[in-house]
This record gives C-alpha cells, structure tokens and sequence, in this order.
C-alpha cells in the first residue's frame, strides 16, 4: 500500500512537467490494451491524465486493471507526439509512463458505464448516487455551486450582513406547505416542525438589533414534487432593517452579479420590473420568461359584436379573447398548426385560432366564420407582419392568460428561442396580498401572513380583500421564481388585524405566534427581506432542467431517498420512547 499522497491531481500535468517523477492517484476510467502495451485513462475530480504501461513495465498490474478499481502510479511524465495529442483535455500533451501501479482498491462492475455520456434511469442513478457524482457532468454543478455559494457569502460579508444560523428543531414556520414533524422524547406528545423557511427568525433577528441578516440554510416543506421543487432545498435567506424595496432590490441586484460572476457570466443591473398583473396579462404566469419576446395582446374589443359566437360569447360572459404574434410563423405547415391545435386543448383551452399574413392575403382557420376584416384588425393589433402568424384563444381571463402563457412557451422552446446563456431577470411586483381558497372558502396569504398590504390599498382589508396588493416581490429568471420576499408588517396591531382576515383566530395567533407578536411590541424597526432558492439558481446557472441535477443527493419526486432508503421504518423501542404507538405500514 502506498503511503503516499498524490504529487499531482490528474488535471494538473502539462508540458512544463515533462521529466518529472510523479504519484497520481484516482479512478481507472478507461483500458485499452494494446498487445504488449497498456493506455488507460486514469480520473479525479480534477481531470484525466493518460498512463502508458510499457512492455518493460508493471504489465502483470496493467493487466489487472478494471474500470473504476482505485489506483497509485509512480511513474515519469512524458510528452506525447505530436500526432497523439490530445487538444480535447488539458491534459492532453502528457502522459505519464507507469514504473509502478499500485491496486488500492478494486471495483464491483458499476451498475452504468462512468467513462461514457450514456443515459441512465434516474432511479439508477439516485440508487447508485456516489457513481453518478463521479460523472464529469455532475461534478462540474456540485463545482458550480459551491462557487455560487462562497460568492453569495463574500458578497454579503463585504455589505455587512452578519451570518447567523437559526435552529432546525423549531415550530411550525407558515410558507404554505405542509410541515416535517420531530416527536419530542421528552415532551411526550410534542412536536418540533421543520421551518419551512427562517421567516419568523430573522425579523426576531430584526427586532433583536442586527439589521442585516444573511444565511444559507436549509429549508423542509413537505409538498408536491416538481422539476424546481425539493422536500429540502437551500435558501439564501436575507432581511435587512429599514429597508424600502429599493434598498432590497438593490442588495439582490449585487448578490445575483456576483453569483454569476462567480459561474463566469456578467449580469447588468438595474433588473427589468413588470406588475403582478401585467405579468399575468402580457406573458400568462407571475414568473414571466422574457426571452422569446412575444407578449400577448388583448384583442377582445374587436370580437364583442363578431358572428363568431365561440369568441363573442367568452367576450359576452366576461371573458377575453387574446393572442400572440409568432414571428415568421406564417410558413409552419398545417400539420405545424394542427399541433399546436391539439396543444391548447390539452391546456383545457376550447380551442385555437391561427391567423397569418401571406402577401396581404389574410388565412385563417376562422376566416370564413370570424370574417377578413375582424381577423386582419386583430393580427395588426396583436403586432403582426407578413409572414407572422397570430394564436386566438378565447374563454375566462385567468383560465385564457394561463393557456397562451404555456402555449407561447411551448412555441418558444420548439423555435429555439430560449437560449440559457440570456439570463433575463425581471422583479415582479405588486402581488395580491390575499388568494381565494375556495376549498376552505377563506382568503389565503399570496406570499406569508407577514407581508406588509400597500398603503394605499389599506383602506379595501375588510371590504375588498383581492383587491390589496402587498409589498412582496419575486424575481424571475427565464421562466423561473429564483427568489421571493417582502416589506414586512412590523406593527403587532396590523399583524393581528392580518391573522385574523387569514381567518386565524386571536386565540390561535396567540397560541401559534404569540412569542413573536409579543416581540413585535419591543420595538421592531420596519423592516423587509426576501429569499433565494439555491437550486434553482444553481440549475439556470448549469442549464439543468431540474434542481435534482445541482443536489449532490436529492430525493425522488415521490419524496425518498433511493441510496440510503430514507424514509424507513424504526424499530418499536424508539417509537415507544417517542411515544408513539400504532404506526403500522400500509
Ligand atoms: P418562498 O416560499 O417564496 O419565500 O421561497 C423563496 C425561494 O425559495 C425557493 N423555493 C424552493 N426551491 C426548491 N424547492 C422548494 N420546495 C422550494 N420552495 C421555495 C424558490 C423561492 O423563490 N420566507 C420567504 C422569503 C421572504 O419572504 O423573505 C420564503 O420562504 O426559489
């Protein structure tokens, strides 16, 4: 066994190295063995370096050598000719010639090839999670973000934000999903809750003096799955005391310049703002994409008498008719057209109208029922030229608004208009303070219970609830929410006046949140704040289409731990001791 640690990684030897006596150590990635002579490739987490074992050398090794078994070279570097190098690594103009191969460790046979771009079931892969993280792909988004993350940290150190952790054994923190429990052992009949965000804790913190506040911290939220969502995900959590939403969008603004400095991408500030309800209107969804331009245009006036009843009824009945411009659509052939037919009424919209310019001619698959003259009045309102072609939908405004906001993606994507190296951050401001929940039938918060109403909508709390708007913002990037937060209430009477419009009772506050509507009343500056999602950040960064790919051990969209196999079940000692009794498995 070698004693020794490694003289170089196997990304680090170049031509100034020739001559050199060397130790590598790391991963047998590929053999090949060319009768008498044997060529591997030898990996880390740095790189490859190619090995030549001579005729004259440890050949009785080499021959041993397996795909992924652990190995030490002692060897001398040489530089390769110049018909063999190897332009596609850094490495490419050594190779280091093997006096002696040390086997520290064999390898099973992996369960998929680490040495070939292959693709792999995700579950495979989450099963076998320590190979996958071997993969070059992999490594450089785990690389990535740790870059982002120590970037986030300096950055806030230079404006003097103070890290302060907050606990993880705590009580239920509100963000809207459901809550991961801790019995107590020694509170029988106790819980801890998991936060599902720092929230209360850092305008305690406000309150307590420390003004700026940052922290990357794990948050728990047990709630549906998604591509950009995790039970556990990172948080770069902030809250700053007297703070405006300038003063917030302009720490933000310098945070996400230096992350992306950090992953090699200049980022130009001030960011883009758009409301809440133009965002709804002109892209379809609070987390507007604006990289393929195409905003959706109102046209509904011009349908209010039309003999097109499908259109002129969703006008009649307080609905709208909308569309948006594809440019240079007008040559997609009908079966193109079709498609996207077929998609709007996956998307539960009634139907799809498409209108193009050919010449001045104007086609459409209405033409004949919405007349010429209608249609060409809407494709030039809706922005269109020759050769453009307009989609009509019609119905609900909301229902409407969401359907083209998916549809105008689903037609960005397939023309190649969302290209990941344009990163388009906008603020979208303006929020509803209040959502319906029609289950419950009360009003929920959009954001949390501790977001500030505007001002000037104060005076509609108790009789016209939808109609307050918050101080909260979200950022979006290309279609993404990266970070959300809010100018929060610091008044306890504002506070209570808010819980009790959410339908939380004085006496449920008081038992929920009375430690922190007690401190409220010691003096709170106002204050605000707003959180990252890490991930989310880390996977626009790494173009991943899922925060999966930027967790070193992520969980299944079912919520589990295919490595490890958490959760599981515990033996009947623990439950007693937890006092917990009855809990038999399905
Ligand atoms: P919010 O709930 O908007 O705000 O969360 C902030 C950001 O965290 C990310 N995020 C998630 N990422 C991965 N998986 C999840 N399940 C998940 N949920 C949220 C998103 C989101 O923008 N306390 C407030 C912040 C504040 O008001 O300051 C909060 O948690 O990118």
């Amino acid at each position: 066994m070698s004693a020794t640690y490694r003289t170089h990684t196997c990304g680090q030897l170049r031509r100034d190295h020739v001559g050199q006596t060397v130790l590598l150590q790391g991963w047998v990635h590929r053999v090949r063995d060319l009768g008498g002579v044997t060529f591997f490739d030898l990996r880390d987490r740095h790189g490859l370096t190619q090995v030549v074992v001579r005729a004259d050398g440890d050949t009785l090794t080499a021959a041993k050598l397996r795909p992924e078994a652990v190995v030490a070279v002692h060897g001398v570097v040489e530089a390769r000719g110049a018909a063999v190098v190897n332009s596609k690594i850094p490495t490419g103009e050594v190779e280091v010639v093997a006096t002696r191969l040390e086997i520290l460790n064999e390898a099973r046979t992996p369960p998929f090839p680490i040495n070939e771009d292959v693709s792999v079931a995700e579950e495979t892969r989450l099963r076998y999670r320590y190979l996958d993280l071997r993969r070059p792909a992999l490594q450089h988004n785990l690389i990535v973000r740790h870059k982002v993350s120590i970037a986030a940290r300096q950055y806030f150190d230079q404006e003097g934000f103070l890290e302060i952790e907050t606990p993880i054994l705590t009580r239920s923190t509100p963000e809207g999903a459901r809550d991961y429990l801790v019995p107590s052992r020694v509170h029988r009949g106790e819980f801890f809750a998991l936060p599902q965000s720092p929230q209360i804790f850092k305008q305690i913190l406000m309150i307590a003096g420390m003004d700026r506040y940052f922290q990357i911290c794990r948050c728990f939220r047990d709630e549906d799955l998604r591509a950009d969502r995790q039970p556990e995900f990172t948080q770069i959590d902030v809250e700053v005391s007297f703070a405006t939403e300038e003063v917030i969008y302009g720490v933000v603004e310098g945070a996400v310049q230096a992350m992306w400095a950090a992953a090699g991408h200049t980022v130009t500030a001030p960011f883009e703002r758009i409301t809440y309800a133009d965002a709804m209107r002109l892209y379809g969804s609070d987390k507007p994409d604006l990289r393929p331009g195409m905003p959706i245009a109102d046209v509904s006036d011009l349908f209010r008498e039309s003999p097109f009843g499908v259109f002129r009824d969703s006008v009649d009945a307080g609905g709208v008719v909308r569309g948006f411009v594809v440019a240079g659509g007008a040559a997609s052939s009908r079966r193109e057209l079709d498609d996207l037919v077929v998609q709007a009424k996956a998307l539960g919209a009634t139907g799809l109208v498409w209108v193009r310019l050919v010449g001045d001619v104007i086609q459409s698959s209405a033409l004949k029922i919405a007349g010429e003259e209608t249609l060409r009045a809407a494709f030039v309102e809706a922005g269109g030229c020759e050769g453009d072609l307009l989609l009509l939908a019609a119905g609900a405004t909301d229902a409407t608004a969401s359907q083209l906001g998916t549809l105008r993606l689903a037609v960005a994507r397939t023309r190649g208009l969302l290209d990941p190296n344009d990163f388009r951050f906008v603020w979208v401001t303006g929020f509803p303070m209040f959502e319906w929940n029609a289950d419950e039938v009360r009003w929920d918060s959009m954001h949390h219970p501790f977001t500030s109403p505007m001002p000037d909508d104060e005076p509609y709390l108790e009789s016209d609830p939808g109609r307050v708007r918050a101080r909260a913002y979200d950022l979006a990037l290309n279609g993404s929410e990266i970070a959300g937060g809010s100018i929060r209430i610091h008044r306890p009477h504002v506070q209570r006046h808010i819980f009790r419009l959410l339908g939380i009772s004085d006496e449920q506050a008081a038992a929920r949140f009375g430690f922190f509507l007690e401190a409220l009343e010691y003096g709170t500056p106002p204050h605000g704040g707003i959180a990252f999602g890490l991930d989310r950040v880390v996977a626009l960064l790494c173009h991943e289409p899922s925060i999966r790919e930027v967790m070193a051990f992520p969980k299944t969209a079912q919520a589990v731990d295919l490595m490890s196999g958490a959760p599981s079940d515990v033996d009947e000692r623990q439950l007693r001791e937890l006092h917990i009794q009855g809990v038999a498995r399905p």
